[in-house]
């Protein structure tokens, strides 16, 4: 395909999670077709698309202002495309277009398909905003140019509306993508160069294929023996539907990698109920329980929200309990945060901000303490490292990710990017491990 003579230029910005990043990626591509190359300075974009979340009230109010902020580039170059894609684009549809009058198009999450038609509309000056009921989610051909890493999205939507949780609202029903299309998808993504595929969905345990109901542990036994694909990672696990057979996939095939997200929000299960999670504490800990027995060395990833309505001092000390006996390797913790559509929003005994804020330092000074004694316990041990590149911080170090997805360093050459190396780990940190290259990396690496 010949470049256009006078190419236009876009530049995206993703917020929110993985799933926001896949969509990205997929209407960088569509936008390619249309002739737009990606620019790294909004200030030299034709066309500025905002992937937007809004997923707590602070990142819905992050974009007002990043939208804000692009009023002035606007007033300079009055041809400039400013689009707003996303959760929050569904959330607030045509509003978004009557609070801010330089805005042009809104794109919503079940709309990428009409992103060309829409910006050819702003491109003739007729705003418009898309953004029917995702229903029937349909993902436009993949544009296959990949690094080392790709993400690939099974399932959209969820049906389990925790009662604090706008996601059922913003991104619809939950629905799976045929298994065929995922295989494709992946095996161009591995011939493109990809080594790694992450899986993404809100609850991947309840995938089913539409046509011949495969569930998730075959899809993965499926996507396994992908030639030449090296590492396949999924997110996220809802804890009430984790099976044994997903845990036997996972201690059984080799490319399946030994970590796993499992949020369990709070620690008490007053909270747990009131959040609608459909699982107790005690179950909670049983399934951590078997799965490192299936899975020895599993990495532990998990998400807790603070201050949910009603929590008392104690519901919160039996969050912090449950950090401690189940030690993640990584926690994302939140404080509470209303949102629009959602059941907790009605619900009395607000927390005030300050107890809240309290709170999570609290339980993330507890984290840090916690990885950082699970990490020094792996000093010692030899970990399987995917490079990804040179350390962010420290001259002559390389970087990876282990088999559970901990985050490597070590003293290494650049040469060293996109191999599978063993390195043995000779220090513990909160957020990652250093270690040292224990064979030539020529020798015994997989490809
Ligand atoms: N499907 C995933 C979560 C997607 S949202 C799952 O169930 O695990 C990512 C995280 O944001 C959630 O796990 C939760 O911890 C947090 N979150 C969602 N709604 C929130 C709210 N209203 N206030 C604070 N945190 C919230
Ligand atoms: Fe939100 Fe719960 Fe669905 Fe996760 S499982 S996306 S927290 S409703
Ligand atoms: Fe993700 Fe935020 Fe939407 S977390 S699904 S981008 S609300």
């Amino acid at each position: 395909m010949s470049e256009p003579a006078n190419p236009k230029r876009v530049h995206i910005t993703t917020y929110g999670c993985q799933m926001n990043e896949y969509d990205s990626s997929r209407m960088a591509g569509l936008l390619a077709e249309m002739g737009y190359t990606p620019v790294e300075r909004p200030e030299e974009a034709d066309l500025i698309l905002l992937n937007t979340c809004s997923v707590r009230e602070r990142a819905a109010h992050k974009v007002y202002s990043q939208v804000g902020a692009l009023k002035a580039l606007k007033d300079r170059r009055p041809h400039l495309i400013i689009g707003v894609a996303g959760c929050l684009a569904q959330q607030e549809g045509d509003r978004l277009l009557e609070h801010i009058p330089h805005l042009d198009m809104v794109v919503g999450t079940g709309a990428l398909q009409s992103l060309p038609q829409l910006v050819a509309d702003a491109d003739q000056g007729r705003r418009r905003s898309h953004t029917p009921q995702p229903r029937e989610y349909r993902w436009p051909p993949p544009r296959v140019n990949s690094g080392l890493k790709a993400l690939v999205t099974v399932m959209a939507g969820c049906d389990n509306f925790c009662t604090y949780c706008v996601v059922p609202y913003v991104r619809g029903r939950e629905r799976s993508r045929p298994a065929g299309e995922i295989a494709q998808e992946v095996a161009a993504l591995v011939e493109s160069g990809a080594r790694e595929i992450t899986l993404l969905g809100q609850n991947v345990n309840s995938y089913r294929d539409p046509r011949d109901g495969l569930d998730f542990p075959g899809l993965l036994e499926r996507l396994a023996r992908t030639p030449g694909l090296w590492r396949l990672r999924f997110t996220t696990c809802h804890p009430k539907d984790l099976s044994p057979r997903l845990m036997e996939v996972m201690a059984g095939e080799e490319t399946v990698m030994e970590g796993l997200h499992l949020p369990v929000q709070a620690g008490s299960d007053r909270v747990l109920a009131a959040m609608g999670r459909g699982y107790t504490r005690s179950q909670y800990l049983e399934l951590v329980q078997r799965l490192r027995r299936v899975v020895p060395g599993v990495a532990l990833g998990g998400d807790m929200i603070v201050g949910f309505p009603g929590e008392s001092e104690e519901d919160f000390q039996q969050t912090l309990a449950i950090i401690d006996e189940v030690g993640y390797d990584f926690l994302y913790s939140f404080k509470y945060s209303d949102r629009p559509f959602t059941r907790a929003r009605r619900l009395a005994d607000k927390l005030s901000e300050e107890i809240k804020s309290r709170r999570l330092l609290e339980l993330q000074e507890r984290q840090r303490q916690r990885s950082l004694a699970l990490h020094q316990e792996m000093v010692g041990q030899v970990a399987q490292v995917l490079v990804e590149g040179p350390a962010k911080k420290g001259t002559g170090l390389m970087s990876g990710r282990d088999r559970g997805g901990r985050a490597v360093n070590f003293p290494g050459g650049a040469e060293l990017k996109g191999r599978l190396v063993r390195v043995e780990i000779t220090q513990g940190l909160v957020n990652s491990l250093k270690g040292r290259l224990i064979q030539d990396p020529n020798k015994g690496v997989q490809s």
